[in-house]
């Protein structure tokens, strides 16, 4: 097996900004990459990593300092763990900065999305927006834990970053509305191949494509079924259904139906369209929600 070389070298000690363009773009495949990092120009005092066979050897001198394995452990975990070894604890700053890019990243698309999205004069939120705002009820209905209820309300907010390219695509169309709607399945597809070229983004990658699968295979675009469909997308999936029906329709399907029918449609398509389990706790969740505060 051929490896591929990496060398990074830092004059002035290993650097933050240095580090973090190291762990998000020079590693392309971690199975087959030699990283070698230094504070020195000379090869010779090299410290290097060597990626192979799913195990981390930390190298110097042509000794083995350290080595480990990493395939059941999040990779950039594990190398800054590493990392820390050599450099004190300087690495572990680096996880702020990581996760700062990644919530830098995110926001700025999702400002991007809901500039692009029309709002509704009612309730002043666009379709994303109260994606977002279902999504985070309906998590804290189930007690999830802080961190997962803010993933999900993430989640949601990404859910349909692949609409902003077909909307713009759709201002050059005579047949804006009809062509928006024929259109309207690739956007999964376009924004799965958007979020592959941001790292920063991959976690929603499968919320992304899958959100508009079915639970018996009729969805698209990869025609999943029950559980092959991420958790979080078939969670995302249910909520973005009840947002259109209520929202968006138009009657070339049915029109738009009250929360009320909205519902009993979601009852009938358990096993069907929707997750049975989380489809009925959706049901007992809307239902609570719907007793207590007003319909956004
Ligand atoms: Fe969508
Ligand atoms: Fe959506």
């Amino acid at each position: 097996m051929s490896f591929n070389k990496i060398k990074i070298y830092d004059s002035t000690n290993l650097s933050k900004e240095l580090l973090n363009i190291f762990l998000f773009e020079y590693v392309p495949n971690i199975n087959t990459a030699e990283i070698v990092i230094s504070n020195k120009h000379e090869e010779t005092s090299k410290t290097y990593i060597l990626l192979k066979n799913e195990q981390l050897n930390l190298i110097e001198n042509n000794h083995n300092l350290f080595v480990c394995e990493f395939s059941s452990e999040n990779f950039q975990i594990i190398l800054l763990k590493l990392l820390s070894k050599i450099f004190g604890e300087k690495p572990f700053e680096l996880l702020y900065l990581l996760e700062d890019k990644r919530k830098e990243v995110a926001e700025f698309i999702k400002n991007l999305i809901v500039l692009f999205e029309v709002e509704d004069k009612r309730n002043s939120m666009s379709h994303t927006q109260r994606v977002a705002f279902y999504s985070k009820k309906f998590a804290e209905y189930l007690k999830w834990s802080e961190d997962k209820i803010k993933l999900i309300y993430d989640l949601a907010m990404l859910h349909d970053v692949g609409r902003i390219g077909i909307e713009q695509l759709m201002l050059f169309s005579k047949t804006r509305v009809y062509d928006l709607e024929e259109w309207d399945l690739e956007h999964t597809v376009a924004g799965s191949i958007f979020l592959a070229n941001r790292k920063e983004l991959w976690y929603a990658m499968d919320v992304v494509r899958s959100h508009h699968e079915y639970w018996d295979g009729t969805g698209y675009p990869d025609h999943l079924k029950g559980d092959e469909i991420p958790y979080m997308a078939r969670f995302i999936g249910i909520i973005d259904w009840f947002d259109w029906a209520t929202h968006t329709a138009t009657s070339e399907h049915f029109g738009i139906l009250t929360p009320e029918e909205s519902i009993e449609y979601v009852e009938f398509n358990l096993g069907k369209k929707f997750d049975p389990i989380l489809g009925k706790e959706f049901i007992n969740f809307i239902k609570d929600y719907l007793s207590k505060e007003k319909f956004v």
